[in-house]
């Protein structure tokens, strides 16, 4: 566009274009280095169980992202865990971290059933070998199944409660007898907004009572251990797109339009929405709130 059809002030604005396109730049880029450091992840050791795929992942990359080095990814199968670990160092040293070497990483991959109170004592035992203490623990693995009341086959039932209710006692359980004796730390469980509301059409009454234990639990575990120095909350997500509602809207496209024109905000939420929460409960920026729920669900329960 040529400068003399503009008024003299934008003219002046664009001569002064380049100049201050740097400035600015350099303002954004120093500004973005700015954050509360109480927020930071650094110095802090780690555990996300559910941590190959889906939210567990991300919750992971975000803690790496927060400037945490060493943290173990602990699921079901030792590959996908180890796969997950290397991929979460590949993605900090990527070519737009070039502050960012591999060897300063430390980031692992554990194999555990969460369902199996042994299973977690050996992910912990190989944690602590490893990095010596823990500081911070997020328990997210869990399943979702969607059967009828009538039609939902009882070992399905035990096996959902298994994972979701006693996998995260058993998570935080075992991080607490780490945690007490070393000063204490943060323990987040994943919930869900299913806790809260009933979700339709799609029938899930065990997976929304398993939540809403979970809910519980988390407030329990907080009174009980709050004199002890570790704290105990719970993140609760609204419909996330990750492999677990992917698999679920495979079979049922109306499913998804249904779930969006329910939640406020018209979407479903992307993983990395959750980062914020997930960092704010894991680090010292929440370090006076224990047994509270963070709801990360586009606004769904409030209607
Ligand atoms: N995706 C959503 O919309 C949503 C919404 C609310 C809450 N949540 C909760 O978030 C958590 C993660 O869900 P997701 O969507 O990432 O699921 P996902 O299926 O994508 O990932 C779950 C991970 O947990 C692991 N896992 C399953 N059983 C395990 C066990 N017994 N021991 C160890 N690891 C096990 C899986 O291997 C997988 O890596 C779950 O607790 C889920 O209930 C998810």
């Amino acid at each position: 566009m040529a400068t003399s059809l503009l008024p003299r002030s934008a003219r002046v604005a664009v001569v002064l274009a380049p100049h201050r396109a740097r400035l600015m730049s350099t303002a954004q880029s120093r500004a973005k280095a700015k954050f509360l450091p109480d927020f930071s992840m650094a110095n802090k050791v780690a555990i996300v169980t559910g941590g190959a795929r889906g939210l567990g992942y991300e919750f992971a990359r975000a803690f790496v992202r927060s400037g945490c080095t060493q943290l173990a990814v602990v699921d079901l199968k030792l590959e996908e865990a180890q796969s997950a670990a290397q991929e979460l160092v590949n993605t900090a040293c990527s070519p737009s971290h070039p502050d960012s070497k591999p060897s300063d990483y430390k980031i692992i991959g554990v194999e555990c059933d969460v369902s199996s109170e042994r299973s977690v004592q050996k992910a912990y035992a190989e944690t602590i070998e490893t990095f010596g203490r823990v500081d911070s623990v997020v328990a997210s693995a869990g399943i979702v199944e969607n059967y009828s009341a009538f039609d939902y086959p009882f070992d399905r039932i035990k096996r959902l409660y298994d994972i979701n209710v006693h996998g995260a006692f058993f998570t935080a359980r075992e991080a607490a007898r780490h945690m007490i004796p070393a000063g204490g730390g943060a323990i987040t469980l994943v919930g869900s907004m299913s806790s809260s509301i009933v979700n339709i059409p799609q029938p899930q009454t065990p997976y929304n009572a398993s939540k809403a234990a979970v809910k519980h639990m988390a407030a329990s575990l907080a009174v009980e251990w709050a004199k002890k120095g570790v704290r105990v909350n719970v993140l609760s997500p609204g419909y996330m797109l990750t492999k677990l509602t992917k698999t679920i809207l495979a079979h049922d496209q109306e499913l998804k339009k249904t779930w969006e024109s329910l939640t406020p905000m018209g979407r479903m939420g992307e993983p990395e929405d959750l980062a914020g929460a997930i960092v704010f409960l894991g680090s010292d920026a929440s370090r006076f709130v224990t047994g509270t729920e963070v709801r990360v669900d586009g606004g769904y329960c409030i209607i």
